[in-house]
């Protein structure tokens, strides 16, 4: 027996339902704690306005807590036949609480409802990803600090190319960081508004107090326009999904990078055993699968905006069915997110870099520069500096000074690791 709450007497296709319902039943269940905690702000909201009597009031809380403790202890499910946890939720209340339960929902439709419910989601997943991401950050800074004096070759064009050091390599993905946060608290910030009260998507006759849902909520703002409220859904995922895939572009880089440098061709980072895989037939393999399977997830994950853009593109204004299939594609997603940044922390914690990589005859030419910079130093004019040290090079006769001297902001020598750190405490701030 299908439950649906539009039931009007009528018995739906068993293949319709189960074409429209689709993954909702699993999906929904990560929702299932914003909903009653929304339901719990709307009802409370009701009673302030009259809707609800204080008896009433009185009986629902207590009942919606009880349902909160199942959610909490994984006892919660939504029966087969039930379509959402919208419904499982009201259900639930009517069968224990009888025509009571069947009064929570006015002035609220699943439309408002599920946007509450995505919206206290998000935000709780941007806080998960922030955290996650400023782990990972605090480790990055702190290798960068163990390893400043380490000097690895930088390349441009995959050809060596200048001195760089591991303290340069590490600050410099931290510091990426710090942009992709800007991304993620803008992300916070439009998830952090309140649509409830936009009900299907034009507002209620009923004078619903949204200052007071949005208070209780811990809402910053409500979303004021319900027509702009409803519209938040499809802009909120694509704010979501862009800095996750941000944070992905630089996690993918890194992963990348260590790929390369765990390649016994470079050499210049080695992991535990247990930290690599091995090969089925070459019994000397280590394998770097992590940061490979790091980097095809986050080329995956940049593929989500893009994804969530094509399935809302030139939707009609208000509520379409479609938009429920975007939690198909971000709620993995969220979860890919910080499974990347827990594992790429908890394999740095692990990170052994080699030292005096540069002392290699092969990376004599990547001091050319510092022999340039030193002579026009002593008062060379810079082409004729570089024409002499190219000189050198093209007839075999450049000698090396292996010295390194690099004193400016955010160079070798002065990584500038306290400023970037403040920079991220800053932008961490906001979530907390
Ligand atoms: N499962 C639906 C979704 O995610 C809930 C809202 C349903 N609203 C409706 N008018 N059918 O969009």
């Amino acid at each position: 027996m299908a439950k649906q709450l539009w039931n009007k007497g009528f018995e739906p296709d068993q293949l319709i339902e189960k074409y429209t319902v689709g993954q909702d039943r699993e999906l929904d269940l990560r929702l299932a704690r914003y909903d009653v905690e929304g339901s719990r702000a709307h009802i409370t909201m009701l009673e302030s306005i009259g809707l609800l009597t204080r008896e009433e009031l009185d009986t629902l809380l207590p009942a919606l807590d009880d349902i909160a403790a199942d959610i909490e202890a994984g006892r919660f499910t939504i029966e087969p036949g039930v379509e959402d946890v919208h419904s499982q939720v009201e259900f639930l209340l009517t069968e224990r609480l009888g025509d009571i339960g069947k009064k929570i929902h006015s002035g609220r439709s699943r439309n408002d409802q599920v946007l509450v419910d995505l919206k206290l989601f998000f935000r709780d997943e941007l806080r998960r990803i922030a955290d996650a991401t400023g782990r990972l950050f605090d480790r990055l800074i702190a290798l960068s600090e163990e390893h400043k004096d380490k000097l690895m070759p930088g390349y441009t064009h995959l050809q060596v190319a200048m001195p760089s050091s591991f303290g340069l390599w590490f600050g410099a993905y931290a510091e990426s960081l710090t942009d992709d946060m800007q991304l993620l608290l803008a992300a916070y910030r439009i998830a952090n508004q309140n649509p409830l009260g936009s009900a299907a998507g034009y507002g209620s006759s009923f004078p619903l107090d949204r200052e007071m849902t949005t208070h209780l909520l811990g809402f910053d703002r409500p979303h004021y326009n319900v027509v702009a409220a409803q519209m938040s859904r499809g802009k909120t995922e694509r704010a979501v999904a862009s800095a996750i895939a941000a944070i992905a572009s630089t996690l993918g880089h890194m992963a990348m990078d260590l790929c390369m440098w765990m390649c016994p061709n470079y050499g210049f980072v080695t992991f535990p055993d247990e930290l690599t895989t091995g090969s089925s037939i070459m019994p000397h393999k280590k394998n770097p699968d992590v940061w490979e399977i790091m980097r095809g997830k986050c080329n995956r994950l940049q593929s989500v905006p893009n994804e969530l853009t094509v399935l809302t593109a030139n939707l009609p204004l208000g509520y379409n069915r479609d938009l429920q299939l975007m939690k198909d594609i971000i709620f993995p997603a969220t979860t890919s997110m910080v499974e990347s940044l827990e594992m790429a922390e908890f394999m740095l914690r692990h990170i052994t870099v080699k030292s005096g990589i540069l002392d290699d005859p092969r990376y004599d030419y990547i001091f050319t520069v510092e022999e340039v910079n030193r002579l026009v130093a002593s008062g060379v004019p810079f082409r004729d500096a570089y024409r002499k040290v190219g000189m050198e090079v093209q007839q075999g006769t450049f000698k090396p000074n292996r010295e390194v001297h690099h004193t400016h902001l955010g160079s070798i020598g002065n990584p500038a690791t306290a400023e970037i750190a403040a920079k991220m405490a800053t932008l961490l701030a906001p979530f907390r």
